[in-house]
């Protein structure tokens, strides 16, 4: 038994390792068919060359840039004190310059105009009446209105436990507060930036991008940028100076309240760049967005606060200021191509695997749907009959698998 089981696997080694096999092709002359082969082979083709490999530049390998942006805004603007909120000193107009108006001065990627500006002047560490606005109203008579010790809802102070005249109308009492005094409410000046002159800024937009891969370092700005250039999308969509009233112009939302309660804006600059034509070609293009608007119903726009402390004869004081603005993002996005040879085979050979459908549909009509489809599948499917007393004789498959279930 030992003998014949190594010369059947000696044999079955050799049928497996050492035999070229090939698969018999059936011919059918058959001018329809082999029309419609051809037809179905030349469309998938012309997918593979057209589609994958020269409109999805299926030929070039691609990387994301990564940059960053440097902005500078230049301009000046006529500012207006505003007296319908609020207001105790009369104030004449102001002009802001960027130092007032960028805020921080400089941020990559980023830059940040106020428009709007609430200032507190002179505030010190000390009880007040809380403001009119807050609405904390109370009588001397109750105790639990004010609860001491306590933080207000709007989080400017802490309840003393007091009730006292506020400071807008002496014939209504409201919770005393300790807190920084006056209350912002009660007592500020509001800065409007002059909405004319704030669309004639301009900004500068400086951008270096590098793609590792094809070691390219790339610059918006080149030896032959002409600076008094402005942007225009069209005209001239290379210059890197931009104004802001151009860039509210394109934008589709309500440029009154945008200026008034702040918003958030992207700056979004494209690399898509062929480098297989040389580098100095390749400019980014420029789209804008609106990320956040002024109108929204909850919660429009963007501010915050900011305080400047200083001490007078040993006593802390600040200046307080609740600022609105646009905050611009410079977004950079894009790819860059270049050819490759894997990348190429890669995309090829991909679309070389539709090729089969052209076999799977010529085979299923000839099978399922042509006249003479009884001779094709003769001509086609060999069958194999085993019977069962041939099952032990020596060399063929079945017996192997028989004799290895022993
Ligand atoms: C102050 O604000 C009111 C309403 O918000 C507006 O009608 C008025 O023109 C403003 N005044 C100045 C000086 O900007
Ligand atoms: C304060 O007390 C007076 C008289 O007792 C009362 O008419 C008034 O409604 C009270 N106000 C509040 C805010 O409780
Ligand atoms: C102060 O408040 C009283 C009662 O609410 C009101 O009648 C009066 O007109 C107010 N005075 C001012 C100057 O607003
Ligand atoms: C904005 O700039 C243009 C061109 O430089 C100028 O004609 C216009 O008067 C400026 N507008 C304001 C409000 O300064
Ligand atoms: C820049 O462009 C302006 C007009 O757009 C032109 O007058 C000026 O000569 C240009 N400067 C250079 C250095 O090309
Ligand atoms: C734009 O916003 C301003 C101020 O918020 C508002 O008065 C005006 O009606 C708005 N305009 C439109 C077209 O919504
Ligand atoms: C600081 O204190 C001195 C002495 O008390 C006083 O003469 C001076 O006016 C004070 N200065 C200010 C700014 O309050």
């Amino acid at each position: 038994m030992a003998i014949s089981r190594r010369k059947v696997c000696c044999s079955f080694l050799s049928d497996v390792f050492l035999t070229y096999s090939t698969v018999k092709v059936v011919q059918v002359p058959n001018t329809l068919i082999a029309i419609v082969y051809r037809l179905i082979q030349l469309i998938i083709f012309a997918y593979i060359a057209l589609y994958i490999v020269w409109l999805k530049q299926g030929y070039q390998q691609f990387q994301e840039p990564r940059g960053t942006s440097i902005i500078k805004v230049k301009g000046i603007a006529k500012v207006a004190g505003n007296e319908t909120i609020r207001f105790v000193h009369a104030d004449q107009t102001h002009l802001w310059d960027t130092a007032e108006y960028q805020m921080p001065p400089l941020e990559n990627n980023a830059f940040f105009i106020t428009t709007r500006q609430i200032v507190t002047y002179d505030q010190t560490e000390g009880d007040c009446p809380s403001a009119l606005e807050d609405k904390l109203f109370c009588n001397s008579s109750e105790s639990d209105v004010c609860p001491a010790g306590q933080p207000t809802p709007n989080t400017f102070g802490y309840f003393t436990g007091n009730c006292v005249p506020t400071f807008e109308n002496a014939s209504i009492n409201v919770c005393e507060i300790h807190a920084w005094c006056p209350e912002e409410l009660s007592q500020s000046t509001q800065f409007i930036m002059n909405k004319d002159d704030m669309e004639n800024f301009t900004i500068y937009l400086k951008t270096m991008v590098t793609f590792t891969l094809f070691n390219i370092n790339l610059r918006n700005v080149r030896d032959a940028t002409n600076f008094t250039c402005r942007y225009h999308k069209d005209n001239d969509p290379h210059c890197p100076i931009l104004r802001i009233g151009d860039i509210l112009d394109s934008l589709n939302t309500n440029k009154s309240a945008l200026l008034r309660e702040g918003g958030l804006i992207e700056i979004r600059q494209d690399w898509t760049c062929n480098f297989d034509f040389h580098k100095d070609y390749c400019f980014p293009k420029l789209e804008f967005n609106v990320l956040q608007s002024g109108d929204d119903k909850l919660s429009p726009g963007i501010n915050y606060r900011s305080a400047q402390k200083y001490r007078i004869n040993g006593t802390e004081y600040r200046t307080l200021s609740k600022i609105y603005g646009l905050r611009f993002i410079v977004a950079i996005s894009g790819k860059g191509g270049k050819f490759d040879i894997v990348n190429l085979f890669v995309a090829i050979g991909s679309g070389i695997g539709f090729m089969v459908i052209a076999d799977i549909v010529c085979d299923a009509i000839f099978m399922y749907i042509h006249k003479y489809r009884e001779r094709y599948r003769q001509g086609k499917i060999n069958v194999c009959v085993i019977s069962s007393d041939e099952e032990n004789s020596d060399g063929n498959l079945t017996s192997i698998l028989a004799m290895q279930k022993e």
